[in-house]
């Protein structure tokens, strides 16, 4: 008879078999800062933390691409004070990475509408964006003013404006020649999404991209997701069946 044994280890992880591209809805910030009585921005600045440990392992194992959710469109609802907070974190995150980029090799991009952002900090992006392109590590895309819609009706618009200019013709539009008028331009589909907190939504986020992509959620708020969270994610990942549609 087979003895039930708890699994302690670690979940298995077959770490020749990785997903290329790997995103993460980085939410549960404000539930997990409520939960200890701290204020929201105390979650935000948890998260931050998270995303460094995170986006750094990802590296060690080997990831080639890594778009992280980060503020969205729709965010701009909020209180004032928790946005400043948030862009006063990236503002941090940027300086501190311009630092330690030349160490880590990770390079940054970012897919948003960064036209909203502060002057100096849309200059730290373009700053990052420039080292970025000297290295060859692992790509971190991160979701600043990210919205699905809001990058498809740009990309619309884009590729309408190309064609009044008789660059393109609309004959021309197929799902390869849109996809290069996205934020992620060049980059592969995600593989894998995955969505901290317990909800179980898409909240705008790579609706093109994600078209067959593989979702794992787990009730884990952000600022506690751990290497471990991440083997699970990545062994769930690694347990299914990708058919795109085929048999
Ligand atoms: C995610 O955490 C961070 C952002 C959306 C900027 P939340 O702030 O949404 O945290 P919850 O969902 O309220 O717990
Ligand atoms: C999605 O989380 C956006 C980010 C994590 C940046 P939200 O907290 O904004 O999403 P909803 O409101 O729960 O759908
Ligand atoms: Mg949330």
């Amino acid at each position: 008879m087979a003895l039930f044994k708890p699994k302690t280890e670690l979940a298995e992880v077959d770490f020749d078999r990785l997903p290329r591209h790997v995103a993460i809805i980085m939410d549960g910030n404000g539930r997990w800062a409520k939960r200890r009585g701290l204020p929201r921005t105390a979650g935000h600045a948890a998260g931050a933390e998270t995303f460094r440990t995170i986006a750094t392992y990802c590296q060690k194992i080997g990831l080639e691409y890594l778009t992280v959710y980060a503020f969205s469109t729709e965010n701009w609802k909020r209180p004032m004070e928790e946005v400043s907070a948030i862009i006063g974190l990236l503002k941090k995150y940027l300086l501190e990475s311009i630092e330690k980029m030349e160490k880590d090799k990770i390079r940054l991009h970012f897919f948003g509408d960064l036209d909203a952002l502060p002057p100096e900090l849309r200059e730290l992006t373009v700053r990052t964006d420039d080292i970025s392109t000297r290295y060859e590590g692992m790509q971190v895309n991160v979701c600043f003013n990210y919205g699905g819609r809001d990058e498809i009706v740009r990309a619309a618009r884009a590729f309408a404006a190309d064609c009044l200019a008789g660059k393109r013709s609309p004959e021309e539009l197929t799902e390869e020649t849109f996809s290069n008028y996205l934020y992620s331009a060049g980059v592969p589909d995600p593989d894998l999404v995955i969505r901290p907190s317990g909800e179980l939504r898409i909240s705008n986020f790579l609706l093109w991209q994600s078209a067959y992509a593989e979702f794992y959620y787990t009730d884990v708020l952000w600022p506690d997701f751990s290497k471990e969270e991440l083997h699970k994610a990545l062994a769930a990942y690694q347990s299914r069946s990708r058919r795109f549609g085929g048999v």
